[in-house]
């Protein structure tokens, strides 16, 4: 049966919640620069976005990291595919990921990060299923809160595809 995508967030509220995240992060951050993290491949589209509409000096960088595990759910082995391209240390890092679940994934890399001695670090993420968490980690700002419902879109993928959908949306069979 073809798969049907029901829209959960659609593309006008995703831009607005983007706008107030990145003016909070203008007015947290004014008069200094921001290096923002972006996590491979999820948040690359919540991360141009961002970036696009936060009026600081703002650099970037990538890093890749695979959770062992089926589709839906990760296993708590975290493997980095790909580092950082430039130091963090003395920066002042904010970690933008697609979405926060068992919390396995972020509180590698908030360890990883924390011991290259940023400034200081932040993490953020487009949306966070609060219900899901095993390990608890510590938000600087979430774009949506919500159910547990495995989601697609704006960066999110089932199987590498629907990453390119505008909107959040769920499956339906
Ligand atoms: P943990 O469990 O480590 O997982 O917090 C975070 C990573 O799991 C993936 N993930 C999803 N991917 N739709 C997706 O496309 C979902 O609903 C979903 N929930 C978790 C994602 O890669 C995230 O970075
Ligand atoms: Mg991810």
């Amino acid at each position: 049966m073809k798969e049907q995508i029901k829209v959960m967030i659609s593309e006008t509220e995703v831009d607005n919640r983007i706008s107030e995240m990145a003016a909070a992060i203008d007015k947290a951050y004014a008069g200094k620069a921001v290096h923002l993290i972006g996590i491979l491949k999820g948040s690359v589209f919540f991360m141009c976005e961002l970036a696009k509409k936060i009026t600081v000096p703002v650099t970037m960088d990538f890093m890749s990291v695979s959770s062992y595990g089926d589709d839906t759910k990760s296993s708590g082995i975290v493997k980095l595919n790909k580092d950082l391209d430039e130091s963090i240390e003395g920066k002042n890092v904010i970690v933008v990921e697609d979405i926060l679940d068992s919390g396995r994934t972020l509180s590698y890399l908030i360890k990883l990060l924390n011991n290259r001695k940023p400034a200081s670090m932040q993490v953020i993420t487009l949306l966070d299923k609060p219900e899901r968490r095993v390990i608890p980690v510590e938000l600087y700002m979430t774009g949506f809160t919500i159910p547990d419902r495995f989601v697609v879109g704006y960066g999110l993928d089932c199987a590498q595809k629907y990453r390119n959908l505008p909107y959040i949306g769920v499956i339906e069979q």
